[in-house]
């Protein structure tokens, strides 16, 4: 679905990937896990046009989506779900399911908003709620349901997990897997929460320092103890044999 080949970018000049090429399948869920300032947020960003792209090639479908304006990306099929949800805090949630349908007919988007309302319950809970009295995971869940709204080929997901109480990312990870399992949805989703979206994707890679230092079966990755502890924070647990543990480093703040 989405091939990036040898790609440099950053910032004005400052480059922050250096010869990166991944691959996403179609109706995979594909995860890119790394320390914080690895690039990860700058590899979707890149994607979108919104980082300064030096060389390399993106692909969608075949096709160079390289240099496209930003706004144009979504009419291509990707929706681009940023680290920290952004929602209309002022509107409703149905407003804001509709602000996302912008490009459909208005009965088209109103089939579409009810769709969400199916998939994600909670949203129909909350209906004619300010998003900005919604908690940090329904925040995020409705962040979700604005992508779905395009009818994307493509899902970029950016850290979902940031600020939620763990339980609650957990959540929105299970979701993220549903999207996948029962919608067909390709997705592209990078992650602090290392381990839970290993255990989730199926193909993974880990980006140090704007380079990738693996690619290949997500959960294979959790059994590379070195990797694990050394850019993780997933540390292997003597007393349980094979089995790994998340480290208390990256613990997020409560939520709702
Ligand atoms: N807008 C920006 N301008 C300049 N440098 C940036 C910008 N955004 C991120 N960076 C730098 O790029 C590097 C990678 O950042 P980022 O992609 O956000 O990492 P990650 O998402 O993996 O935490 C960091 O060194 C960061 O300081
Ligand atoms: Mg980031």
């Amino acid at each position: 679905m989405l091939t990036v080949s040898n790609l440099s970018s950053g910032y004005g000049k400052l480059k922050v990937l250096y010869d990166l090429s991944i691959d996403v399948p179609e109706k995979e869920l594909t995860v890119v896990v790394g320390p914080n300032g690895a690039g990860k947020t700058t590899l979707l960003c890149s994607i979108m046009n919104i980082a300064n792209v030096f060389s390399g090639e993106i692909l969608l479908q075949d096709s160079s989506i390289k240099g496209i304006p930003t706004h144009n990306l979504a009419q291509k099929g990707i929706s681009y779900v940023p680290q920290m949800g952004n929602v209309f805090a002022e509107l409703t949630v149905m407003d804001n399911l509709h602000m996302a349908g912008y490009m459909l007919s208005k009965s088209e988007a109103k089939d579409k908003a009810e769709q969400m309302t199916e998939i994600f319950p909670v949203l129909k809970k909350f209906i004619h709620r300010l998003a900005g009295t919604l908690s940090g995971g329904e925040r995020r869940m409705l962040a979700i349901a604005m992508g779905l709204m395009k009818n994307p080929k493509l899902m970029l997901l950016d850290e979902l997990s940031t600020d939620l109480a763990p339980i609650i990312a957990e959540r929105v990870m299970m979701e993220v897997a549903r999207m996948r399992d029962e919608l067909g949805i390709t997705i592209l989703m990078v992650e602090q929460m290392a381990k839970r979206a290993l255990e989730i994707g199926d193909t993974a890679y880990l980006l140090v320092s704007g380079e990738v230092k693996y690619s290949g079966d997500a959960s294979a990755l959790l059994h590379e103890p070195e990797l694990c502890s050394m850019y993780l924070g997933i540390k292997h647990s003597s007393d349980k044999g094979k089995e790994f543990e998340l480290s208390v480093m990256d613990e997020g703040s409560e939520d709702n």
